[in-house]
Order: C-alpha cells, then sequence, then structure tokens
C-alpha cells in the first residue's frame, strides 16, 4: 500500500504585481513539488481587504483572475492542485470566528506583521488584528501537514499551530498540526535598492528600483539589476561579499540553477558588472516563459473560471467535513 502524500496549502493575495521574492518563496516552490503532496492552493482576497484602502471593486475581480493566470502560469497543473477562491467557500469565515472565541488577543497582538502594518495607521481595522484567524482558518479546514510559504510568513504558521493545539486541548482532538515548508537558500531576498530590506511589495510600490516584478520586460530587468546595491571591494564569495553581492549572488544562484561553488569558479577574475549580467539573464531565462504563458491565460476567462470551480468543488467537501466536526465538538450542531 502506498502511504497518502502530506497535504499541502498556501495562498497568496491578490493584490497586483508579484516580485521576484514572493515567487522564489512561495510559486516556484509550489509548482516544483507538485507531485510530491496532495496540493491546495488558494487566492486570499479575504486576506486583502484586511487594509481598507486596498479594497477597489473594479480592480479586485482582475486581480483574482490575473493571480490565478499567473499561477497557472507558474507551472501549476489544475490535475495536480486544486486552485480556488477563498471568498467562494464560506467554511472559512465561519471556522474563522470559532476561532477569534479561543485565541487570546494577546497572541494577536504580539504578531510581527500586525505591528508593523498597524505602525503609521491612524485607524486598524479588527480585521487586520484578526488576519492570523483567518489564515489558521485556512490552514486547518483542510488538515493541512505543510503551508509552504516565505519566511515572512513563519509566525502566521506557528500561531495556527498554536490555535489547532488549543482547540484540540479544549474541545478533543479535531484539527491536525500544521508545519511550514520554508526553503533555505534565497529564504530572503532583499531590496535591490537597500540590502538591508527584506524585497517588499510596499516598498516596491514607492520606490522603481526596489524589487523586480514577475511582469517587468528584460530592458527592465536589465536595468534594475544594473542599479542595484554593490560596495567597492570586488568580493564575489558568498561567504565573505557584502549584503548588495550576496544578495546578487544568491539571486543568480536560484536562477541559474549552479552551486555555490561553481558560480564562485565561474566568477573567478571577474567583475561585479560581469555579475550582474549574469543575474539578469538567468533571470530573464526564466522569467520570460512565464510571462508568455501568462499573457495566453490571462485573456481566457472561461478556462480560468472553469479551473476555478473545479478547485472549489473538490475543496469544499474537505472543507466541510472539518466545519462539521468542529460544530459538534463544540455542540453547535
Ligand atoms: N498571509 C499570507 C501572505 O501574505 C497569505 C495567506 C493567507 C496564506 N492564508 C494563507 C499563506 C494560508 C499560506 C496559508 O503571504
Amino acid at each position: 500500500m502506498t502511504k497518502p502524500k502530506l497535504r499541502v496549502f498556501s495562498g497568496i493575495q491578490p493584490t497586483g504585481d508579484l516580485h521576484i521574492g514572493n515567487y522564489i518563496g512561495a510559486l516556484k516552490v509550489w509548482a516544483k513539488n507538485q507531485d510530491l503532496y496532495d496540493n491546495i492552493f488558494c487566492v486570499v482576497d479575504l486576506h486583502a481587504i484586511t487594509i481598507p484602502e486596498a479594497i477597489k471593486p473594479v480592480d479586485f475581480k482582475k486581480q483574482i483572475k490575473q493571480t490565478v493566470a499567473l499561477y497557472l502560469a507558474c507551472g501549476l497543473d489544475p490535475k495536480k492542485s486544486a486552485i480556488f477562491v477563498q471568498s467562494t467557500v464560506p467554511a472559512h469565515t465561519e471556522l474563522a470566528w470559532i476561532l477569534n472565541c479561543i485565541t487570546p488577543v494577546s497572541w494577536l497582538e504580539k504578531m510581527t506583521q500586525y505591528k508593523s502594518k498597524a505602525k503609521n495607521r491612524q485607524s486598524v481595522g479588527a480585521g487586520l488584528l484578526n488576519y492570523p484567524v483567518l489564515m489558521a482558518a485556512d490552514i486547518l479546514l483542510y488538515q493541512t501537514d505543510l503551508v509552504p510559504v516565505g519566511d515572512d510568513q513563519k509566525q502566521h504558521v506557528e500561531i495556527a499551530r498554536d490555535i489547532a493545539k488549543r482547540f484540540n486541548s479544549i474541545f478533543g482532538q479535531t484539527f491536525r498540526l500544521p508545519r511550514s515548508l520554508i526553503r533555505q537558500e534565497g529564504a530572503r531576498i532583499m531590496g535591490l535598492d537597500d540590502p538591508t530590506q527584506k524585497m517588499s511589495k510596499s516598498i516596491a510600490s514607492q520606490k522603481a528600483d526596489h524589487a523586480i516584478f514577475l511582469s517587468d520586460r528584460p530592458e527592465i530587468i536589465r536595468r534594475k539589476i544594473a542599479r542595484a546595491v554593490t560596495d567597492n571591494k570586488n568580493e564575489l564569495l558568498f561567504k565573505k561579499a557584502s549584503l548588495g553581492i550576496k544578495n546578487l549572488l544568491t539571486l543568480y544562484q536560484i536562477f541559474s540553477g549552479k552551486s555555490q561553488s561553481v558560480i564562485e569558479k565561474l566568477l573567478t577574475d571577474k567583475g561585479y558588472g560581469f555579475l550582474k549580467n549574469e543575474v539578469s539573464e538567468a533571470i530573464i531565462a526564466e522569467l520570460s516563459p512565464i510571462q508568455e504563458q501568462y499573457q495566453k491565460i490571462v485573456k481566457d476567462e472561461k478556462l480560468l473560471q472553469e479551473i476555478l470551480n473545479r478547485g472549489t468543488k473538490k475543496v469544499e467537501k474537505i472543507a466541510l467535513k472539518t466545519l462539521s466536526d468542529v460544530k459538534k465538538k463544540i455542540g453547535l450542531s
């Protein structure tokens, strides 16, 4: 008998353009490991409205379609992975409410992402505080084993695990305990303009040379890499390089698929200009076919809708089973 595959669940918010940091930490890994796991990938639209100014009713639908098209262009195969939109499965919000009632506010107030997003805002919606509880519901509804995410989301997976433990200990074994799956090398891709900051969507929306978007044309990629921060040491060894160069070396490693030692050999007697050229071309070589696919798929609304409908149908069954168990455990049904 073959062992059943572990279940993987992950999601991305449909908020505009994704950058290579998102791609490396999430989509690329999801696509690569599809055969190993039983996969569910979600477009988490309800998380996207936790910042009220992000809600734009017209753009929103379009952004969801674009995110799904990108999932497919990056290699997610609907035959191997269920793909769906969070808000089409109401069990997510239902379970989130129940979990809210057993989650201490003090846990939520300690979350790094909450603190940084709430900072500098005049008013913070309760949804922003409760964001991790909805994410816990996403994960726990499917009895998820593994959550492949970028390392900024590690704390969110840990709190999901803590919430599951708490529920299990109060009401009896109900949820499987999830773990995050974080890619080791390149877990943190830094900003090209400032390698002390993680590459981030919000900084990228303000600074043109901060991030490379998956939609960037080759000439834009070359220009952004050419402007990336370096130093005047000409040190190209992974262990000794300054932050900016280390970031470029890491990008080169990931996009070329070459090992560190092969890269160091290749760069002997070379300068930063050579490295930058190699990095740009490696990124372009990987993104070009994705962009081509994306352009084809994003126009096919019928196909996108079909894939989402199929995904929803498949995951709904699992979600309703868990939700019904939860309700029984707490006496609601
Ligand atoms: N918080 C995640 C992010 O911003 C998105 C997300 C929501 C998610 N629900 C999830 C990721 C469940 C993994 C599993 O990247």
